[in-house]
């Protein structure tokens, strides 16, 4: 979705507002000297640890770490997507969001065939109300009509009833065909759903992109779903998320179920907080859009072992997503039991219950590990902490990631340091102030506290052949600043709000650099040089293991020569 807004457009955007502003308009700030502060609004605090840069254009809450840009501030502050935030600033400024990609007019495009599933699930809803065998089921189900409508469920008559109805003009046929209605077959075209009770799949703004349909009885597979089209994409999709969002703007949970079934009986029983994947796993894509809905997820599956596995693949999904503040909760249900069945047995304050006693990631996790090992050897244990280790650092960076450390230590009396271990390429290091300053690292931070540093600057950059972590970030954090004059600390990092050196640019951007402008500037100049110095001296290494080493040509023995020549002037 990002990729479809072009970058230069987001730097203009942010480059029009100020942050300070698009804050203030949801949590009041007070000044405090260059900065502006509130309490938190992403953690419970008394105190006011969060601040606001003009200068920088970038929040930064010293409780929680919560940081970024406006826009990262709307997508975590109004929980939206990233297209949708950036759509609402612009809006703000009366600019409209370009859209690039292949095609010449999505926009126009998209809003025909929206319109038309639209109409679709319209035909079907009305096609319900005429079928007195379709209307039966439903009521066998136990669907009230308050339910049939909030889901628009309705009934595919079948043969080519909606090509007939809709395909009107060769245009909306096509589009019929495009968004996966329509199937060909030997005898021409025909509707893909025949005879199937119809669940339309909304997206995040209520607009139908594609159905569900059950058959009755008799042959066939029991749901047929509309394929990937470019409106829809199974592994992102949530079915009944546009439901939940409608009965609660606020969500504080959702329960992930198996089943379009499964998620409309828990929301007409009172639990309007079930969402279904559509008949595929817990993709990262779900994980990420559930938990920017609601901070506490409870997924729940069947208790065998298919319901077992499912389990797994949604946890190692969630891994990666579960940031501070963000919780997810494992329900097993009794075999033969779907949420379905027992919210009609149990009831809603059965099934709250069972809610109340889900297992947390943290407990399913170790119990899952371990269940072969005999913790009681130290093989066992050997065994646990090398199954666990890989999967606690797919964690982010947090209390949560320490915490399950500390619990792999418990159980296993095996130390787990995460730092240590890191790829060095991310340039992590930046834990706290008291860090070790290396030469990159402090050109960095002197670069996002005065980007226009880079702007003297002029390539080749002797620096550049330094073989260093954190040097080609350097580079491109240069080039980028070169070729938009005038760019802010904030928007800089937005530009690397999805690359895995985003946290690390945060903690420099963070860093206190002392000074005045032209101390800065003799800093950043000296470090530069320095580095350039380091590059000679790796350079003469090289080269002397070479000679050593009787694998040195002649250009190498001059060039050996020319710098030792030039260090030793420098030196004097
Ligand atoms: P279930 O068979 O558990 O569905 O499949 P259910 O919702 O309980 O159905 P009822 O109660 O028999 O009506 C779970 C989900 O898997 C997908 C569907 O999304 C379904 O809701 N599925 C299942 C398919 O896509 N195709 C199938 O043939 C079966
Ligand atoms: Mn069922």
């Amino acid at each position: 979705m990002r990729g479809l807004i072009p970058e230069s457009f987001i730097d203009d955007l942010l480059t029009r507002i100020d942050i300070v502003e698009v804050v203030e308009r949801r949590v009041p700030l007070k000044k405090a000297g260059r900065e502006w502060t509130a309490c938190c609004p992403f953690h419970d605090e008394r105190t006011p640890s969060f601040y606001v840069s003009p200068q920088k254009q970038f929040y930064h809450c010293f409780g929680c770490g919560a940081h970024g840009s406006a826009i990262k501030f709307l997508m975590e502050y109004e929980r939206l997507e990233f297209p949708d935030a950036v759509e609402e600033l612009a809006q703000s400024v009366g600019l409209e969001v370009p859209r690039e990609g292949g095609d010449n007019r999505p926009r126009e495009d998209r809003s025909g065939w929206y319109e038309l599933l639209d109409q679709a699930a319209t035909f079907y809803e009305k096609a319900l109300r005429e079928n007195a065998p379709a209307r039966a089921y439903c009521d066998q189900r136990g669907l009230d009509a308050d339910t049939i409508a909030r889901f628009r469920i309705g009934w595919a008559p079948g043969g080519s009833s909606l090509l007939n109805r809709l395909g009107t003009t060769p245009e909306r046929k096509q589009w019929l065909e495009q968004a996966g209605m329509i199937s060909t077959g030997d005898r021409g075209k025909y509707d893909r759903f025949r005879a199937r009770l119809m669940f339309p799949i909304m997206d995040r703004r209520g607009r139908v992109i594609a159905f569900g349909g059950r058959i009755l009885d008799g042959d066939g597979p029991k749901y047929l779903n509309s394929p990937e089209t470019p409106l829809f994409h199974k592994g992102r999709e949530l079915f009944g998320l546009w439901q939940c969002k409608q009965a609660n703007a606020s969500l504080t949970r959702l329960l992930v179920v198996e089943g379009y079934m499964d998620a409309i009986a828990l929301h007409q029983a009172g639990l309007p907080i079930a969402v279904a994947t559509l008949g595929t796993a817990t993709t990262p894509e779900h994980t990420e859009r559930l938990f920017r809905s609601a901070p506490d997820v409870v997924f729940c599956f069947d208790g065998d072992r298919a319901g077992r596995a499912a389990a797994w693949k949604a946890l190692e999904a969630a891994l990666p997503r579960l940031r501070d503040g963000r919780q997810a909760f494992f329900l097993f249900l009794p075999e033969g039991e779907d949420p379905d069945s027992l919210i009609r047995a149990e009831g809603k304050d059965g099934f709250e219950r069972r809610l109340a006693d889900a297992t947390p990631l943290s407990e399913y996790f170790f119990d899952h590990l371990g269940e072969d090992i005999d913790l009681r050897s130290i093989d066992g244990r050997a065994r646990l902490a090398e199954r666990a280790r890989p999967l606690i650092a797919r964690l982010p960076d947090g209390a949560f990631r320490d915490l399950m450390g500390q619990e792999l230590t418990a159980r296993t009396g095996a130390q787990t340091r995460f730092e240590p271990d890191a790829p060095p390429r991310a340039e992590r290091p930046m834990q706290s102030r008291s860090v070790r300053r290396t030469l990159v690292r402090s050109a960095i931070a002197l670069l996002l506290a005065r980007p226009s540093l880079a702007e003297e600057l002029e390539p080749p950059y002797g620096f550049s052949r330094l073989d260093r972590p954190g040097v080609p970030l350097l580079i491109e954090l240069i080039e980028l600043i070169r070729t938009r004059p005038g760019i802010r600390t904030g928007v800089l990092l937005e530009h690397f709000a999805e690359r895995e050196e985003a946290a690390a640019l945060q903690k420099l951007a963070m860093a206190d650099v002392v000074g005045d402008a032209d101390m800065q500037r003799n800093e950043f100049l000296d470090a530069l040089t320095q580095m350039e110095r380091q590059a000679d001296l790796q350079r003469i290494e090289f080269l002397q293991a070479a000679f050593a080493q009787g694998r040195i040509d002649a250009d190498g023995k001059s060039e050996l020569r020319a710098l030792l020549a030039a260090k030793s002037k420098k030196a004097s």
